[in-house]
């Protein structure tokens, strides 16, 4: 492999790099006042239909913190609109899914999705944001949801803490589950590759709730179908970050479905998550999002910790355990990255 002009590119390849590239997932949002400044005049889904607006506000954390990436601004969750399954972000409530799938019926009345058609909107966003970015160092990562946590909501119709009505589906009726999750997939799939095709030039699959199951369920009912996503958005050549939270005892089997670089939560060191993972594949994240909110020197030794995790191994990627919190300073997220870029390799 070549090395890229991108210090993120180079790390997610596990090439040399001159210091270890940071990005922030959820790096966009109301943490940032010129995000809430959009979002008086906007909902979250009208700037994710305006690609103008979309573009803009990826880009402002890439001009106020220097991070090493840009992640498009979307969500997981968009898919579900052409699929007919509703979606309406209600106040305070999170997403709220109105036609939920529960059945056989349920399965076979999705309506089929074309990306670029159902979903031109984000690939417009993604054209923008790669001319925008053209002369500077920062590459444009796009994102979907793995299957099993895009399921769950679906199934479920919202958020959801014990996923029952989800483990309920598997276990009472597989056939309809496998059934649902082999939809999916195929729309996530093309989703993502029409991401890659409109400009994207890395990718994250977000498995965020992947560690509600445990690793025999895991293999059964989610493994087979992120990998099918996984592995036709590597097999474009674009580096593949593999994400997911509580997943201490399914990262073996993570790194079989696919993704050239795993994404930690902060609940696994970096030293154990190596051991387990092996040194063919990097390694993205892990500081605790709560940590932003800290003191500095506290921050420092935090940031420190985890790079000292990582022990100046290729193939690293600093990041959050998860995404950045609502009321999170901006000016502590800011100096994280300042920290990580001082520290060099
Ligand atoms: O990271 C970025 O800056 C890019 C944008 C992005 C959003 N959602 C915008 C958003 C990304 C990468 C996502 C992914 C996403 N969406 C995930 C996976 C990542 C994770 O956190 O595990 C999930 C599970 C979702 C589903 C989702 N979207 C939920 C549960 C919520 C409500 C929670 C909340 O904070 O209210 C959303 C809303 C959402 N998506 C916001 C943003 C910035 C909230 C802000 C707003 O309403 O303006």
């Amino acid at each position: 492999m070549s090395r890229s002009a991108y210090r993120f590119i180079n790390a997610c390849e596990r090439q040399a790099v001159d210091t270890i590239p940071v990005w922030f997932m959820r790096q966009a949002g109301r943490y940032m006042a010129e995000y809430r400044a959009i979002r008086k005049k906007f909902s979250l889904l009208e700037i994710c239909y305006q690609p103008e607006l979309a573009a803009e506000v990826t880009m402002q954390p890439v001009r106020a913190l220097g991070v090493d990436a840009a992640i498009l601004f979307a969500d997981i969750l968009l898919p579900a609109i052409p699929l007919g399954v509703g979606l309406e972000f209600a106040k305070g409530e999170g997403p709220i899914l109105s036609n939920p799938v529960r059945s056989m019926k349920d399965v076979q009345n999705l309506r089929p999705v074309d990306p670029n058609v159902d979903l031109k909107y984000v690939m417009d966003a993604i054209r923008i944001l790669r001319e925008e970015l053209k002369e500077s160092r920062v590459p444009l990562i796009g994102f979907c949801g793995a299957p099993f946590t895009v399921a769950s909501y679906i199934i479920e119709g919202g958020s959801s803490r014990e996923f029952l009505k989800t483990k309920q589906l598997m276990a009472s009726e597989p056939r309809t589950f496998h059934a649902l999750m082999d939809v999916l997939s195929g729309v996530l799939c093309d989703y993502l590759l029409a991401q890659i095709d409109a400009g994207a030039q890395a990718v994250q699959v977000f498995d965020s709730w992947v560690g509600t199951l445990s690793p025999a369920d895991y293999r059964v009912f989610a493994q087979p179908y992120s990998a099918r996503v996984l592995g036709a958005a590597r097999a474009r050549g674009v580096p593949v970050i593999h994400f997911g939270t509580g997943t201490a005892t399914l990262l073996k089997d993570m790194k079989n479905a696919g993704g050239s670089v795993i994404g930690l939560d902060w609940r696994t060191p970096i030293t154990l998550g190596r051991s387990l993972l092996g040194d063919d594949v990097a390694i993205q994240g892990n500081l605790d999002p709560a940590y932003l909110f800290a003191p500095l020197p506290v921050l420092r030794t935090k940031v420190q910790e985890v790079l000292d995790d990582n022990a100046g191994k290729p193939g690293f990627i600093f990041n959050l355990g998860h995404g950045i919190l609502q009321h999170t300073p901006v000016e502590n997220v800011k100096a994280v990255v300042e920290m990580v870029h001082q520290a060099g390799v």
